[in-house]
């Protein structure tokens, strides 16, 4: 079989980083043409001259970068790597927020089968994105683990009756709303399960990550909100599970570890030999716990069922306030729970367009940000 061929833009960030341990695991199944990442060129160069790809891209222009033997070095060139079809069979977009949506794009345009952990690419745009995958019959192929249990799970999506995503419940599960809103970034950042980049960290503390992946799953499956339920699951073994019409249920398990999905969303549909996944032992997991989420403590859930509902640019709206919000949190501006009073008070004033073209989207994604920002002064 000959090494398939894949691009991995954000190698830098956490996916990115596992993606690399998986493809030094299974480097006679891989070849890696490009790697790209945003600011740290330092941990990009140690990366090319490790794997030796034919492509460097960053986002701060490094000289040294120029200078790796074999390598081309592409400034800014996200969008250069998507367009290379013959060079790539699939490409990772492991790159967070809203800089993944134009690559993913530009891959689609070209055919190239995706890899997708970015999820803020199907809330900004899932209806687009789709469509023009279904259209050049692309594979969108879920990174993230809720989904990427989803996938496992169905055989026909015609006799599903519900998906069930399951969530951890983030730091501030069993806290008070109170502790929760004067927590401190490093509190925020401590997620009990996951180690993970700083956005969908703090995302997973007011588990806006979860509605995030609401909406991500409503597209990746063509599945109406309300058979889309969220159940919280402190273990985080159970990664998520969907309800047959028949009544049956069928989970997908394992060890919290990114490498499964992400090994699982570029070898699809073969399966290999994994790289250090322990073997499984019910016995030592004991007992697995499930509760209904709080929807009154974590009201974002609600903001994201209700903009998925409306539909059109309300999810990209959404999106941006709340990817705005979430840096000011990280910058100390604000406190947490002010990012819900930002979406809140936010999605009303933000323009909304029921069927958006692609331009559409980026305006009113820029609107947001600025109502954010301006909010924030
Ligand atoms: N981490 C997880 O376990 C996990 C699980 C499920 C889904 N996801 C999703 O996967 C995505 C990545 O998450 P993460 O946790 O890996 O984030 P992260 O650690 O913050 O990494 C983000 C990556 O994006 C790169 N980047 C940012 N802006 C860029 C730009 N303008 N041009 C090029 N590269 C840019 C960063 O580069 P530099 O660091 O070099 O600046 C870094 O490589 C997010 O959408 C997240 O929701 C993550």
């Amino acid at each position: 079989m000959p090494k398939r061929k894949i691009s991995i833009i954000g190698s830098t960030g956490s996916i990115g980083r596992q993606a690399l341990e998986v493809l030094e695991y299974l480097q006679d199944k891989f070849e890696i043409t490009a790697l790209a990442g945003g600011l740290n060129t330092d941990l990009l160069l140690e990366q090319a001259e490790k794997f030796r790809p034919k492509y460097v891209s960053s986002d701060k222009y490094d000289e040294r970068l120029g200078k790796i033997n074999g390598c081309k070095y592409l400034f800014n060139g996200l969008e250069e790597i998507c367009s290379k079809k013959d060079e790539n069979d699939i490409i990772l977009v492991a790159v967070s927020g809203k800089v993944g949506l134009k690559p993913t794009l530009k891959a689609i345009e070209n055919g190239i089968d995706i890899a997708l952990a970015n999820k803020e690419t199907l809330v900004m745009a899932g209806d687009i994105v789709m469509a023009k995958a279904r259209e050049k019959g692309v594979k969108i192929l879920p990174v993230d683990s809720e989904h990427s249990a989803i996938h496992q799970c169905i055989k026909e999506i015609n006799q599903v009756r519900k998906l069930i995503i399951t969530a951890s419940g983030g730091p501030f599960l069993k806290k008070s709303r109170e502790e929760m809103h004067n927590a401190t970034v490093e509190q925020a950042l401590a997620h009990p399960k996951w180690n993970m980049g700083k956005k969908i960290t703090v995302d997973s503390a007011t588990l806006m990550n979860k509605g995030l992946e609401i909406i991500e799953a409503h597209h990746l499956f063509n599945m109406p909100y309300e058979k889309i339920d969220v159940i919280i699951h402190p273990q985080s073994v159970v990664h998520s599970a969907i309800e047959n019409k028949d009544g049956s249920v069928i989970a997908q398990l394992g060890v919290p570890s990114m490498h499964i999905p992400i090994q699982y969303a570029i070898s699809y549909p073969e399966r290999f030999e994994g790289i250090k996944t322990q073997s499984f032992s019910f016995a030592d997991i004991a007992r697995l716990d499930f509760e209904k989420p709080d929807f009154e403590k974590f009201p974002s859930l609600n903001y994201a069922y209700n903009a998925g509902r409306k539909g059109g640019s309300a999810t990209t709206s959404l999106n941006a306030i709340n990817e705005e919000a979430v840096f000011a949190f990280l910058r100390g501006e604000i406190k947490l729970c002010r990012i819900y009073d930002l979406i809140e008070n936010l999605m009303p004033q933000c323009t909304f367009i029921a069927k958006p073209t692609i331009d559409e989207i980026f305006e009113l994604d820029k609107e947001a940000r600025e109502l954010t920002k301006k909010s924030l002064l």
